[in-house]
This record gives structure tokens, sequence and C-alpha cells, in this order.
């Protein structure tokens, strides 16, 4: 199976988190028909939240056997779970604390702590998880996307970019000042599907970039996600798809 790549755009961002509950629902409920089990990393940030919100409602709630479900993350900021940049914290508020789903079910990324130790458990999880594989092989990896083009914690010019090995790594964002933990470009991209979800004007031109513009991932890092062998699907409001050509 190849790569594909497919742009749905909406009128707006409630659309798009509305599509991206459908398309959680739909992918989770296929996944558990085949294997029975749902493999999902989550994106932070604040775009999937309402996407959250919605998945975490009825009807969405009650269309999945939560217990076949499990919760990974795409990336961590260096901080304690309670404290409010946590995306474990936006997550649970939003998602895991509405839902019927067994705590063993939800793989944190320990954000506080030394964070190359914290990339190793977290890979270590992985590995116990995926017993066998090579590359994690999430059945959906959501994605958000900065306006500088970075996506998961993986931002221009940093050395994670260049990890061809490590499923997980402690990426130092000199910007920022911080390291963040994330999944590397290949373990994302081993995904089944990949859903980016990008909403408002200020990200267009970034998006357009990313799309259509030459491949650069060292400046725009989410053009490093392909999906080898799955699909890449961006959800994007009529806002952030504004400035692409092709629509
Ligand atoms: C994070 C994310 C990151 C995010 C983008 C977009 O931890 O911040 O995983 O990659 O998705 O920065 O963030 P917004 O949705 O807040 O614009």
């Amino acid at each position: 199976m190849s790569s594909d790549l497919v742009i749905s755009i909406f009128d707006d961002s409630e659309q798009v988190a509305r599509a991206a509950a459908e398309r959680f629902m739909a992918r989770g409920r296929d996944a558990i028909d085949r294997q029975g089990r749902f493999s999902v990393a989550l994106a932070g940030g604040s775009t999937p939240r309402r996407a959250y919100e919605i998945i975490a409602s009825p009807p969405f709630r009650d269309q999945i056997d939560w217990s076949r479900v499990h919760l990974f993350f795409g990336d961590e900021r260096p901080v304690p779970p309670a404290h409010p940049e946590s995306n474990y914290r936006m997550v649970y508020e939003k998602l895991i604390s509405k839902l019927p789903i067994p705590t063993e079910n939800t793989h944190r990324i320990v954000g506080e702590g030394d964070p190359n130790q914290s990339a190793r458990a977290y890979e270590e999880d992985l590995r116990n998880y995926f017993e066998g594989e090579t590359w994690p092989r999430f059945d959906l990896v959501l994605l958000g996307m900065g306006d500088d083009g970075h996506t998961a914690s993986l931002f221009p010019g940093t050395e994670g970019l260049k990890d061809e090995t490590a499923w997980v790594t402690s990426n130092w964002i000199e910007k920022l000042k911080m390291p963040r933990i994330t999944l590397t470009a290949p373990a994302l991209n081993h995904a089944a599907y990949v859903l980016f979800v990008v909403t408002g004007q200020e990200k267009s031109a970034r998006l357009q970039d990313v799309l259509e513009g030459p491949f650069d991932p060292q400046r725009l890092p989410a053009q490093l996600i392909r999906a080898n062998e799955g699909t890449v699907e961006w959800l994007l409001d009529r806002d952030a798809a504004s400035k692409l050509q092709a629509k």
C-alpha cells in the first residue's frame, strides 16, 4: 500500500472538530472490529480541544467500546500533569475524565523529571504495547500544526528532525528554551491514518508553504509527515485553506 493525501475543507472550526470526531469514531470501530483494539496518538495544543469535547459527549461517546481504546500522546511539554501547559491535563479535562476508559489504557508521557529518561520510558511503553513491531503502528494519529510549520514537537531546525531510529525523542527547542518530548517523524509515519487538524487565517500562509511549497522539512517539519503506508488527511476550515491554490 502506498501513501495517500486527502485535503478536506469545511466552513468553520466547529465542522472541522465534528469531522475529526467522526473520523476518530469510524477509525476506532473499524480497528476494534479488525484487531480488537484501537491505538490512537492524540495532539495537544488548542485546536483539537473541541473535537475531544465532541468525542466525549453523547452520541459519540456511546459509539465505541472504550475498554478497547488505547490513548497515547504525540508530544508533551516539560511540566507536571496538573500544569496548565500540560497536554495530558488538556486531554484529561476534555476527554479522558468523561470516558469509561480503564486507567491502564491511557499512556501518558511523563512531562516532569528528566526529559531523556521520560522519552526512554515512553518508548519502552510503546515497544511493550506494539510488541514485536519495528515501528509503532497507530491506527490514528491526530496532529496540529503551529504557525511556524511545526507538528507534534518537531520544530524547525531542531535535532529531533534528524532522528531516524528512535520512536521518541527529547527535542531541545531553542526558541522556547526548553525540551519537549515527542514522537519522531518515522514513528508518526508508520501510522495507518494521520489526521491533521488546522484552523484559522493565521495559519493559512504557512499551510500553503507546507502543502504547496518546495520540500524543505528543516524549515517546515510538517512536510515530514507522509504516512509511508497509510493516509494523511488534512481537516481545514475555509480560513486556514484560504491561500491554497488547489481547493
Ligand atoms: C503541542 C502540540 C503542537 C500543536 C501545534 C498547534 O503540544 O503544542 O502537539 O504540535 O499541535 O502547536 O497548536 P494549536 O492547536 O494550539 O495552534
